[in-house]
């Protein structure tokens, strides 16, 4: 679809209209960004970030505006709590566990496309009481450290549980690096959602725009049922479970209320039009409870003690009123919590049992406004949990100090040139056997699950052992090649298998390309792979030129990084297993530049769609799309032919991305 077109579907299907007088702000926003799409990167995880030591005066500063309702845009309830609560959870709630992207680090709610998005409507006028207090900390406190901390003090202040915060997040210069959500034709490259309001993986809502699902139920109609499936998909993508889903909206919504003043915005007249009473956000109107600026579970009991039935709001769009008390109001999506067998127990639990919702909430909001930060070795202050939770991935600590790497290495190299039973070698040039290639293929597989959006994946906790990603297809027969390696980790008692399987990569490449590499010891071991990155990231992607783009950007890693990385030695017995029918290099034990000589030189021709594989038509070599691809992107293009020209230019870039990749997943 055009771009253009794509735009209009993505903002006018389904949903509320009430971002319609913004749609030429919006395009021109939209616009501005995709003329950047070639500068889109993430931020490297090594980059420095921010942070302070304590936050008690931050916290006593954001306390004291709470409650100074401003006439510029006034309190409701005197109270600007609520609204900072929406602002804290649409800023970390566009997280998505598919690619990592999304998130409060950053604070690119400032920037179109985010802060275009129907769903952010209004909420830069939440950020302006804040700005005194940035000013007043300047560079030490980020706006996403400060959104986020308003909302957990006005959880707090307004009675609720006590919060821990992960300090840290480093502010984003533009909003560059959120435009992969959407709406953008970048977005439709990389993935595109077919129906508005039914988007799938790996994008995180169902419809764009919106930060999880349509509050007036599937493609706005008023079904709780389906609501609730929506509910569950797109909370599910955020890596929130049914606790964790029903605790954040109750808990959410214990708070403030719904703006739809009245059907065609701004409402009212003179000096209060479009703000107080009749503010339009949503086009919903009215309060979940009774005490909207009191934390309680009466949210939970109004949901399971009324009689709800559907009524046409002020705003002009269906939402719930109690039967036996009006004024109160609920969403399609707040009532698909009691139809829905999984949810009800919960809603009923969090309706009779206060503390078990304090501390689900408190949990979820951990999770929800932390997940984009990582491990928390990254958290700064003093509000950090500890110990930290499971979703930051938390690594027993190493015992490396008692290795001698020296004698590992020795005995890696050793292996390398043994045939082992338990896989079948490659052959080098003087036809011995070789493991090289294999160690090199195991330790890339290893890194190159770390994710610079999240700070998840890398080789550290050695996650390849296990599930789910021992069973992707790409890395069929590797427990065989740790198999090879495990007289070695048998042998050293304190070596973890990460150290191992970066250290056999280090040994091969050295060996391999004479490379000057630096090893550092120090990974530990995982005792499951449940939190490791999730997916495989090139599943996703139809197209190979974008899947390298992307994977390149989720890395860290620029174009000529990543392209230098394509020519790591591969082992031509296991492109064999995966089914290929042969590989680009007859010498797997040589590092060099070949491998870009022979892309650009070859005619290469297809020789299977099921494998998407390319034979070089002189000399039976053989290359996938994913190598043909780097040629269709020109900075890859043009790093491939700089590689090709000069071998020195190579060794380089491949020894600092290899060693970035490496390392890329430490943060103690
Ligand atoms: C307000 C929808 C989850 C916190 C609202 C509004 C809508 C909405 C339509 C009214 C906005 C306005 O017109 O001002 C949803 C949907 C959710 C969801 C569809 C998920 C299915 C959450 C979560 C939280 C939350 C997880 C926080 C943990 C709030 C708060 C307000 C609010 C505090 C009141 C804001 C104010 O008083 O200005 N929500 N919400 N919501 N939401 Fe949610």
């Amino acid at each position: 679809m055009h771009y253009r077109q794509f735009f209009f579907a993505a903002v006018g299907a389904a949903h509320v209209s009430a971002l319609c007088p913004h749609f030429a702000a919006q395009r021109t926003a939209a616009e501005h960004i995709l003329q950047q799409k070639q500068h889109i990167r993430v931020a490297r995880a090594t980059d420095d970030y921010s942070g302070m030591d304590s936050y008690g005066d931050v916290m006593t500063d954001i306390a004291a505006l709470l409650t100074d309702s401003q006439s510029s845009w006034p309190a409701d309830f005197g109270n600007y709590g609520p609204f900072m609560i929406r602002l804290a959870w649409h800023c970390s709630g566009s997280y998505r566990t598919s690619d990592g992207r999304g998130g409060c680090a950053g604070a690119r709610i400032r920037f179109g496309p985010e802060a275009d998005w129907e769903d952010n409507a209004n909420l830069d006028q939440a950020r302006k009481p804040l700005e005194s207090v940035k000013e007043k900390y300047g560079d030490d406190l980020s706006w996403g450290d400060l959104i986020v901390l308003t909302g957990n003090v006005a959880i707090e202040s307004m009675g609720g549980p006590s919060l821990n915060f992960c300090g840290g997040r480093v502010d984003a210069e533009d909003g560059l690096e959120s435009v992969p959500l959407g709406p953008s034709t970048y977005q439709e490259e990389l993935a595109s959602c077919e129906v508005n309001g039914q988007c799938e993986a790996p994008l995180g809502p169902t419809t764009i725009g919106l930060i999880y699902v349509n509050p007036e139920g599937p493609m706005g109609i008023p079904d709780s049922v389906g609501s609730a499936a929506d509910i569950r998909s797109s909370f599910g993508r955020m890596g929130m479970n049914d606790r964790e889903t029903v605790a954040l909206i109750g808990g959410g919504h214990a708070f403030g209320k719904a703006h739809g003043a009245c059907k065609s915005p701004p409402c009212g007249s003179g000096a209060m039009e479009g703000k107080g009473p009749n503010t339009f956000t949503s086009g919903f109107e009215g309060a979940w409870t009774n005490n909207p600026t009191k934390w309680d579970n009466a949210y939970f009991n109004n949901l399971v003690t009324y009689n709800w039935t559907k009524v046409d709001g002020p705003g002009g769009h269906v939402q719930w009123e109690a039967e036996e008390l009006p004024g109160l109001m609920m969403l399609t999506s707040d009532i698909a919590l009691i139809n829905d067998e999984y949810y009800l127990p919960l809603v009923m639990e969090f309706a009779t049992d206060q503390d078990a919702l304090d501390k689900a909430f408190s949990d979820a909001w951990y999770k929800l406004t932390s997940r984009d930060m990582g491990p928390a070795a990254r958290c700064k202050g003093d509000k950090v949990l500890y110990p930290p939770a499971l979703f930051q991935n938390p690594l027993p600590k190493s015992q490396s100090d008692n290795v001698d790497f020296e004698e590992v290495n020795k005995m890696i190299k050793e292996i390398m040139y043994t045939e082992s039973n338990a896989l079948r070698p490659d052959r080098n040039a003087k036809g011995e056997p070789y493991y090289g290639a294999y160690f090199v293929t195991l330790a890339y597989q290893c890194a190159s699950t770390f994710r610079t959006t999240d700070y998840s994946g890398g080789c550290n906790g050695a996650s390849i052992r296990f599930q789910p990603q021992k069973f992707w297809p790409r890395n069929i027969d590797l427990d065989k090649v740790m198999d090879v390696l495990r007289p070695v980790e048998k042998q050293f008692k304190d070596l973890s298998w990460a150290d191992l399987i970066v250290a056999a990569g280090h040994a091969a490449l050295v060996d391999a390309g004479g490379l000057d590499l630096q090893f550092k010891g120090g990974r530990s071991d995982a005792i499951n792979g449940d939190y490791a990155a999730t997916s495989e990231l090139r599943d996703y992607y139809l197209n190979p030129m974008i899947a390298n783009e992307d994977n390149a950007n989720v890395m860290g890693l620029t174009a000529e990084e990543f392209v230098a990385l394509a020519a790591r030695p591969r082992s031509a017995s296991h492109e064999h297993t995966l089914g290929y029918v042969g590989s680009y290099t007859g010498n797997p034990s040589v590092l060099s530049n070949e491998y870009f000589q022979l892309l650009l030189n070859e005619d290469w021709v297809l020789v299977s769609d099921l494998e998407n594989g390319y034979k070089a038509k002189s000399k039976g070599l053989y290359m996938e799309d994913y190598d043909l691809a780097l040629l269709d992107d020109p900075d890859m293009k043009a790093a491939v032919e700089k590689f090709a020209m000069d071998e020195d230019a190579f060794m380089q870039a491949f020894t600092s991305a290899w060693e970035y990749l490496m390392n890329a997943d430490r943060f103690a």
